[in-house]
C-alpha cells in the first residue's frame, strides 16, 4: 500500500481518567489511519500516565487494533494518575514528570496522543509547555470539555441513563412512589439534563441550578392533585441544594459526610420529609460507563481519531481534536486547560424542559 509522507514517524498513545464507551473505537481510528495511511510506528502505553512513569509499553501492530470498534472499555487500560499532582506528602510530582519525559525520549517518540477528559487534556497542555509534542482527544461520558461541542462516550451513557429512567416509570407507577435516579456527570449536568428530557423526568436537578426542596415538593404535590400518583426525579451527581451551594467546600464536605455522600439518597430523604410521599433512590453508577459504544459514539470517536492522525502527519502539535457544529476541527490545548464546560443556565433545553412541565428544582 502506498504510504503518504508524514512529519510524525512514531508516537505513543494512551487512555487516561475514567473509561467510557468509544475509547477502543478512537484507538482503532487513530491506529488504522496512522498505520495504513502513513506507516507510522505506534507505541501503546498501558494504564494512562502510569505506563509512561513505569515504562509499561508495547508496540501496537494491526492485529492489536482490529476487531475493537464495538468493544467497551479500553484495550490499553486506564488510571487516574495525575503526574503533575503529588498523591500524598511523601510523593514528589516532579519525579513522575521527569520519568515521563525520560520515557518519551527513550522510546524516541515524536508525539503523545492522549485520549482523556479535562484532567488528561490539562496534563497534556502542561507536557506541551515542558516541550513534548502532544495531541488530545476529548473523551468522557460527562460531556464537560471546553473546546468541543461533544465528547465521545456521552451519547452511549445518555442511552443507558434514558433506558434506566424509562424502566423506573413502570415500577414508580405500580407503587405510587417518587423515585430519584442519580446520573453521573461530575460537576456538570449534561447527562442528567439530556437523559431527563429524553426520559421525561418530572424533576431534573443540575449542579448549575441549586434546588429548593420546597419547590420540588410543590411540583410533586401539584402532580398528585392532577391524578399523577408517581414521579421521577433525575438528579446529576453534582446536584446540590441552595443551602449546600452557599456553603464553602469544607462545610459542604462535612454536610455530605453527615447526610450521606450520594445525592440521590439525600434528595429522596428531603423529598419524603417535605411531602410525606413514599420516595426511593437509585444510583446508576458505573453502568453508564460500561458496555458497547452507541453508533453515534463510534462515528464521533472514529472521526476524531482519524483527524488526530492528520494533525500528527502535519506535525501540528499542541492541539485537541474537537467537534465544532457538524465539522471535525481542533483547538489549542490551552482551550480546555483547567476548565469545566457547565450547562449554561439559559440553555435552550432547560427552557424546553420547563415548557413541557418539568420542574428544574426552583421556581
Ligand atoms: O468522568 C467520568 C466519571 O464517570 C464521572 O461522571 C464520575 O464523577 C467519575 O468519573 C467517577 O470516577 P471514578 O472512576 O474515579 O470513580
Amino acid at each position: 500500500m502506498a504510504v503518504t509522507r508524514s512529519v510524525t514517524k512514531r508516537f505513543g498513545i494512551l487512555t487516561a481518567g475514567g473509561d467510557c464507551p468509544g475509547l477502543n473505537a478512537a484507538i482503532r481510528g487513530v491506529c488504522r489511519a496512522a498505520h495504513d495511511r502513513y506507516g507510522m510506528e505506534i507505541v501503546g502505553i498501558a494504564n494512562g500516565f502510569r505506563g509512561l512513569i513505569y515504562e509499561d509499553t508495547r508496540t501496537l501492530k494491526p492485529h492489536d487494533f482490529t476487531g475493537i470498534l464495538t468493544r467497551g472499555g479500553t484495550i490499553l487500560g486506564s488510571s487516574r494518575e495525575k503526574p503533575f499532582v503529588a498523591a500524598d506528602k511523601d510523593e514528589v510530582a516532579s519525579e513522575k514528570v521527569s520519568a515521563i519525559m525520560e520515557t518519551y525520549s527513550k522510546l524516541k517518540l515524536d508525539c503523545l496522543v492522549l485520549l482523556g477528559g479535562n484532567g488528561t487534556n490539562t496534563t497534556g497542555y502542561k507536557f506541551a509547555l515542558e516541550g513534548l509534542n502532544v495531541i488530545g482527544l476529548p473523551k468522557t461520558i460527562d460531556n464537560d470539555i471546553v473546546g468541543t461541542d461533544r465528547t465521545f462516550g456521552f451519547h452511549s451513557a445518555l442511552a443507558i441513563g434514558t433506558e434506566a429512567i424509562d424502566r423506573l416509570h413502570s415500577t414508580a407507577q405500580s407503587h405510587s412512589r417518587v423515585i430519584v435516579i442519580e446520573l453521573m456527570g461530575h460537576k456538570a449536568g449534561w447527562l442528567a439534563l439530556y437523559a431527563g428530557v429524553a426520559g421525561g423526568g418530572d424533576v431534573i436537578l443540575l449542579p448549575e441550578i441549586p434546588y429548593d426542596v420546597r419547590e420540588i415538593g410543590k411540583h410533586l404535590e401539584q402532580r398528585a392533585r392532577t391524578g399523577k400518583t408517581f414521579s421521577i426525579v433525575v438528579a446529576a451527581e453534582g446536584a446540590m441544594s441552595i443551602k449546600e451551594a452557599e456553603m464553602d467546600k469544607k462545610e459542604r464536605k462535612k454536610y455530605r459526610n453527615e447526610n450521606g455522600p450520594s445525592v440521590a439518597y439525600r434528595i429522596a430523604r428531603e423529598i419524603q420529609e417535605e411531602t410525606g410521599m413514599e420516595t426511593r433512590a437509585t444510583v446508576l453508577g458505573y453502568m453508564q460507563r460500561g458496555g458497547i459504544p452507541s453508533a453515534s459514539d463510534r462515528v464521533l470517536a472514529t472521526s476524531l481519531g482519524t483527524a488526530a492522525v492528520e494533525l500528527l502527519a502535519k506535525g501540528n502539535y499542541g492541539r485537541m481534536v474537537a467537534l465544532s457544529g457538524n465539522e471535525i476541527d481542533s483547538v489549542d490545548l490551552s482551550v480546555p486547560e483547567g476548565k469545566v464546560k457547565n450547562v449554561p443556565v439559559n440553555h435552550y433545553m432547560i427552557d424546553s424542559a420547563r415548557a413541557v412541565g418539568t420542574c428544574m428544582g426552583v421556581e
